[in-house]
């Protein structure tokens, strides 16, 4: 089999190195000559463990080619992946700008039947709207060749994207045609080892499929997060909440973890998206405008607790900072609470002072010299007035108390991911803020 991946992104050059990696020949497209150029050399734009390894030994097998052109990129494709970015508008709705110019691409070019599947996260009805660009194009040059369209969304998460793409939960298909349907269970044939299933359904469904997946977790980390603030003000523990109702099965133990807020590419963007299509078709999701909400405020909770211990004033006080990606095993930076943080502490006068195993280029990008960066978690703690923990990476697990003791003014820690114990922190001597749970 031989597929196309257009856009080498995220999902684009994870999805299109894992087919390869599964012996189907597979050429990655996008339109950055860099990116490309970096790709054919084995540099990746992203940080993605195993990936590196992964691109090199495929690129080396000879099944894995990178190019700049749709047009060659299409000879003899089975099936032809549109990945490319869906930015959000400033109403929060998805550009499809990216997407509708591949389709023109591919009705420009398309020369014998193919499957035209589209797997960025995109607004209900995409689809259709990419199969009414390719047959214009083909009307243009008054041709007729037949291809079908299909919704394929990728559940893939950041920092394990190798993982998931290889044993999916489920891999979910739209599609309108039987012959698109077979096409699409031999692609993924390799995949579905586990017993884990392929899930055929009309275009639609598949789409909102997406956007119902990433609202529902979101949900449940924002429902979670509502219970860890009362959980505070009524002297109860979400740790031993959590525990308690995710022994439930039918609420499961996984995806409920308080914290200070969600963040990513995903979670913010997908639910403001659906909030909006639902809005214009005339439908309010209530659900999601409260979890959004929820969000948005949780993000805050860590400076009301700097507030609690150090007063209004925070002026010429430095904080150390223990991360700075929106989450651990990624140096991706979107939506991250670090930044809603970072800013307060900033606008209050504050210093900060960071550390990040792998983000801190991406920092540096986006906030250039309003934060000083360290070389390791301990160079940032000296004359730091606290420690203020925002991603839960491995190395920040076991801190050495007593060099905390050295280095810190005050013996104070807010952990935003609740990753120490109270009273291991407590028994050290420090006054410790966590979410939700007691000191
Ligand atoms: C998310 C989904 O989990 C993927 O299934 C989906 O494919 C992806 O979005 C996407 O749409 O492309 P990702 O954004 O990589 O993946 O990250 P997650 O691991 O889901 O974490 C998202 C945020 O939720 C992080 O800020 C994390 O800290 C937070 N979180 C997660 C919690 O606060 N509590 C939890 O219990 C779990």
């Amino acid at each position: 089999m031989k597929i196309s991946i257009v856009g080498t992104g995220y999902v684009g050059l994870v999805s299109g190195t894992c087919f390869a990696d599964v012996g189907i020949n597979v050429t990655c497209v996008d339109i950055d000559e860099k990116k490309i150029e970096n790709l054919k050399n084995g540099i990746i734009p992203i940080y993605e463990p195993g990936l590196e390894t992964m691109v090199h030994n495929n690129s080396e097998k000879g099944r894995l080619s990178f190019t700049t052109s749709i047009k060659e990129s299409l000879e003899n494709t089975d099936v032809i992946f549109i990945a490319v970015g869906t930015p959000p508008d400033e109403d929060g709705s998805a550009d499809l700008k990216y997407v509708l110019e591949v389709a023109r691409q591919i009705g420009k070019n398309m020369n014998h039947y193919m499957v035209v599947v589209t797997k960025s996260t995109v607004p209900i009805g995409t689809a259709q709207k990419v199969k009414a660009a390719i047959t214009d194009e083909l009307e243009k040059r008054g041709v007729e060749v037949d291809f079908d369209v299909a919704s394929n969304p990728e559940f893939l998460k950041e920092g394990n994207a190798i993982e998931d793409f290889l044993k999916p939960d489920r891999i979910v298909v739209g599609t309108e045609s039987e012959k698109a349907e077979k096409m699409m269970q031999r692609l993924y044939k390799p995949f579905l080892l586990n017993g884990h299933p392929i899930i055929f359904m009309d275009i639609p469904s598949s789409e909102m499929t997406k956007y119902a997946a990433n609202s529902m977790l979101a949900t449940k980390i924002s429902f979670m997060n509502d219970m860890a603030n009362l959980c505070e003000i009524v002297g109860a523990d979400i740790t031993s909440v959590r525990k308690g109702i995710g022994s439930d099965a039918r609420i499961g133990n996984k995806f409920i973890y308080a914290g200070a807020g969600y963040g990513g590419s995903c979670f913010p963007k997908d639910v403001k998206a659906v909030i909006k299509t639902a809005n214009d078709n005339g439908y309010s999701l209530r659900v999601l405008k409260a979890v959004e909400d929820v969000n948005n405020d949780q993000k805050h909770v860590l400076v009301s607790k700097i507030k609690e211990e150090f007063g209004y004033n925070l002026d010429k006080m430095t904080f150390a900072l223990w991360g700075l990606s929106f989450k651990p095993k990624t140096d991706d930076m979107r939506e991250a609470p670090s930044l809603v943080l970072i800013d307060e502490l900033i606008k209050m006068g504050a210093n900060v002072k960071a550390y990040d195993p792998v983000a801190m280029e991406e920092a540096e990008r986006i906030l250039g010299d309003k934060v000083e960066y360290g070389k390791d978690p301990y160079e940032v703690l000296i004359d730091a007035d606290a420690l203020i923990v925002i991603t839960e990476w491995p190395e920040f697990r076991i801190p050495n108390f007593k060099v905390l003791e050295k280095l810190l003014k005050n013996k104070v820690i807010f952990d935003g991911r609740n990753i120490y114990d109270p009273e291991e922190i407590v028994e050290n001597g420090f006054t410790y803020y966590s979410i939700g749970r007691k000191p």
